[in-house]
């Protein structure tokens, strides 16, 4: 209930506001875009080529045309597992070889020619290979560097309900927006915990090793667990200026880490983690796990009018404070950085009533952020008119309309 003023109070202002013309130069950001989009064996497309200037993007077509593809193809200009988490030999067209992208993408710095797809000399072992600018990366994590990419999709409809890890991954994601660094490190942490593991499996009693390995998870694992509190705060407070008619979320992170560094320096929170990792490796041995660190946090969202946690809320509700947690963080990111993300709205818009959509699109164009958006019906992306790019997706054809 104390929240509804301010929502209220956000939704006229929104209202209020007319559409603007040239938003991204109107509102000082600067646009990342995608400009082309080059597939090969990449599901259902066997050769694809799509050319893009840096508005939004409305994909139109019916079930099983190849929009999610589509999208599935931009998610692997960041790095992980794309908006599937498929693996990655599940991605190659069915008779087809190993997929490949190559893409272009604007930045502020200018064009950056992206490519990546899986390693056909991988033998048996997944691998993607990334390129950036023809270099070869080792990794994934630098893709964050280049452009943020944010994606909601039908899938994440039981992200609150479902495990942590999907909630931290989706956290994750978005503070690669404004530390592209927070992917290498926890791509680094990850490693490391697994190093240990290996070494509490095979009993080992190299001391120095253990303490190197553990010096290094509680300094990683205290700037994980920072980075993903201050940004669930700042989204608490982005989303607390006004979502519009969307429900304010209150978000927050919950963990050890998260308590030490809510009560101490980040220093002393560091000391204390190393402390209870060396403490606690008889029973990690034990539970083949680690106890205490970043991996064990969780993300817990409230409906602010509610007063209500997020899983306890209707499935349309759900998907509205999510909705609500991302324009929070893309207007965060663009006013902080100057550069908003990329936007995957997979089949988002059909499930909004006439206000929140008039409201999606107005922000969307406000801020200057190439939106991909899918949806069966053309008519629905009809109020974006020449603001956004349309085109017709059947049968793995992709055609402007
Ligand atoms: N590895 C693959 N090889 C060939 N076709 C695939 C592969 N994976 C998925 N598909 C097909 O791609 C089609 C389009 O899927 P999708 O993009 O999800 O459609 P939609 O337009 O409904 O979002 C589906 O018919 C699916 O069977
Ligand atoms: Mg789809």
């Amino acid at each position: 209930m104390i929240a509804a003023p301010a929502s209220s109070a956000a939704a006229t202002r929104a209202a209020a506001t007319p559409p603007a013309a040239n938003p991204a130069v109107a509102d000082g950001t600067a646009p990342v875009a995608v400009t082309r989009l080059d597939l090969s064996d990449f599901r259902c497309y066997r050769q694809a080529r799509i050319d893009l200037d840096m508005r939004p993007v409305a994909l139109a077509g019916p079930n099983g045309a190849g929009k999610t593809n589509l999208l599935e193809a931009v998610s692997f200009l960041a790095p992980g597992r794309g908006l599937r988490r498929a693996r990655l030999g599940e991605v190659d067209r069915i008779g087809g070889g190993a997929w490949a992208m190559a893409a272009t993408i604007q930045t502020p710095a200018g064009p950056v020619a992206v490519g990546t797809g899986r390693d056909p000399e991988g033998e048996g072992r997944e691998r993607r290979i990334v390129r950036i600018d023809g270099q070869s990366l080792r990794g994934q994590a630098g893709l964050a560097g280049v452009a943020g990419i944010v994606w909601l999709t039908p899938l994440m409809d039981r992200l609150f309900l479902e495990s942590a890890g999907g909630r931290r991954r989706f956290l994750d994601r978005l503070v690669y927006g404004f530390d592209p660094d927070h992917a290498g490190r926890v791509a680094a942490y990850e490693h490391a915990l697994r190093e240990r593991g290996r070494l509490l499996r095979e009993r080992s009693a190299d001391r120095a090793w253990f303490d190197g390995i553990e010096e290094q998870l509680a300094g990683q694992g205290v700037a994980i667990a920072a980075a993903r509190r201050e940004l669930a705060t700042a989204i608490g407070h982005a989303a607390a200026e006004g979502v519009g008619p969307f429900p304010r979320p209150v978000l927050a992170m919950t963990g050890a880490v998260e308590d030490w560094l809510g009560e101490m320096p980040a220093l002393a929170a560091e000391e204390r983690m190393r402390a209870a990792l060396a403490a606690g490796r008889r029973g990690d041995a034990e539970s083949g796990g680690a106890a205490v660190g970043p991996h064990r946090s969780d993300l817990r969202v409230r409906h602010a009018a509610k007063d209500m946690p997020a899983e306890q809320c209707s499935t349309g509700e759900q998907k509205a404070l999510l909705l609500a947690i991302v324009l929070a963080d893309v207007r965060l990111q663009a006013a902080a950085r100057g550069v908003p993300p990329i936007l995957l709205l997979d089949e988002v818009a059909a499930h909004l009533d006439g206000e929140r959509r008039t409201h999606l699109y107005d922000e969307i164009l406000a801020l200057g952020v190439q939106a991909w958006l899918t949806g069966t019906d053309a008519d629905l992306f009809a109020p974006l008119a020449d603001a956004a790019q349309h085109f017709r997706v059947v049968d793995a054809i992709v055609t402007p309309r």
